[in-house]
């Protein structure tokens, strides 16, 4: 099985070898894994003048699975459109159309306090956005910033055509098949033609899984209820750019944007896997990053691209033991608790798998 890693900038490096340590212990037991490393982002920008160089993108495309880290930086942000380091991961996405972004958020018990939300807010919480990740207003055209009448007007086009809308919700149906059974559809239907086309084809989907509930939520709405009533929901899906926000905002119930891993997938089985944070720059290279969501997002790939879902499950519960045991990185300490390093929980967690 081909993993391509593609560790990127910031913390990405230090978290994915997080990841990576852990995956180690599979391939040490016979799991045959072979990883083949890449550049991606600010760091092959450097290296090549370009954020995506070829050779990354053909690695990707020819791996059953893809690791990737983070990518970006404070020094890139000033770099024309499409050559900066968030172009590169754009492309990936879409070149491989992964269009379904599963980005899984659980409350942990142990965590509780380390949110901001109340706790008895949080008990059981488990629920799943699942992010339409290669349309929308990211790709719609036309996009651009012209002048008109002497002044300068920025347009983006929000665009969905109706196999991309069908595509991601007979995806999610299926997930929820798999769970609660629930689907919350979330757009902006009452203001947005392309949403209104979003509802429409969302229930006809409905139609082929009648054993799953669904409900439509308005994006304002949804955000609040995030907030007020979280544990309602099961299954998520959404387009782009409200995913975008939206898993942003549910990371905060889970304590820190640093426990969020996530998956992407297309048609098959072959997914490119990332935790849900950025690069963070400002902590970079100071192992004080919480690895946790690459080292779960590596769980993912087991189970979603790799058939190993009973590996994948032995590092979740390794990942509850070391929570339970009190140990945390910066983002998710508590008085009480023994604040550790990146490395030093990517060790736990290596320990706590035997
Ligand atoms: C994410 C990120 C990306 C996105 C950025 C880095 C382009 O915020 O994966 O959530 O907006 O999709
Ligand atoms: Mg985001």
């Amino acid at each position: 099985m081909k993993i391509a890693v593609l560790p990127g900038d910031g913390i990405g490096p230090e978290v994915t070898a997080q990841a990576l340590k852990v995956l180690d212990v599979f391939a040490r037991e016979g799991m045959a894994l072979e990883f083949d490393h890449a550049l991606i982002g600010g760091c092959a920008y450097d290296a090549t003048g370009h954020p995506l160089p070829p050779e990354t993108l053909a690695l990707a495309r020819d791996a059953d699975a893809i690791l990737f880290g983070a990518e970006g930086g404070f020094h890139y942000e000033a770099l024309p459109r499409g050559l900066r380091p968030g172009d590169a991961l754009l492309t990936v996405r879409r070149e491989l159309q992964l269009f379904a972004n599963f980005r899984p958020v659980v409350a942990y018990p142990e965590l509780a306090g380390a949110s901001p939300l109340k706790a008895s807010h949080l008990d059981g919480l488990d629920l799943v956005i699942l992010r339409e990740l290669t349309g929308d207003l990211y790709f719609g055209e036309p996009r651009g910033v012209h002048i008109e009448n002497g002044v300068r007007v920025g347009i983006n086009t929000m665009r969905y055509d109706e196999e991309e809308i069908r595509r991601i919700a007979h995806a999610a149906f299926r997930t929820a098949r798999l769970r609660r059974r629930r689907v919350c559809s979330v757009d902006k239907a009452n203001v947005l033609e392309a949403m209104e086309l979003w509802r429409e084809i969302v229930d006809d989907v409905a139609r082929d899984y009648p054993d799953v509930e669904l409900e439509h939520l308005y994006v304002d709405a949804a955000a609040m209820s995030l907030l007020h009533s979280p544990r309602r929901f099961d299954v998520i899906v959404t387009g782009n750019l409200f995913g975008d926000i939206l898993s942003d905002e549910a990371s905060m119930l889970t304590g820190s944007i640093g426990m969020l891993p996530s998956a992407s997938l297309g048609d098959g089985t072959k997914g490119l896997y990332e935790p849900v944070h950025g690069c963070a720059p400002d902590i970079a290279g100071q192992d004080i990053a919480n690895p946790l969501a690459s080292i779960l997002s590596a769980a993912m790939m087991l189970r979603m691209s790799l058939g190993q879902p009973d590996a994948a499950a032995r590092i979740e519960r390794a990942v509850r033991r070391v929570l339970a045991s009190g140990y945390r990185t910066a983002d998710i300490a508590e008085p009480g608790t023994k604040q550790i390093g990146t490395s030093q929980m990517g060790d736990l967690v290596v320990a706590a798998l035997s």
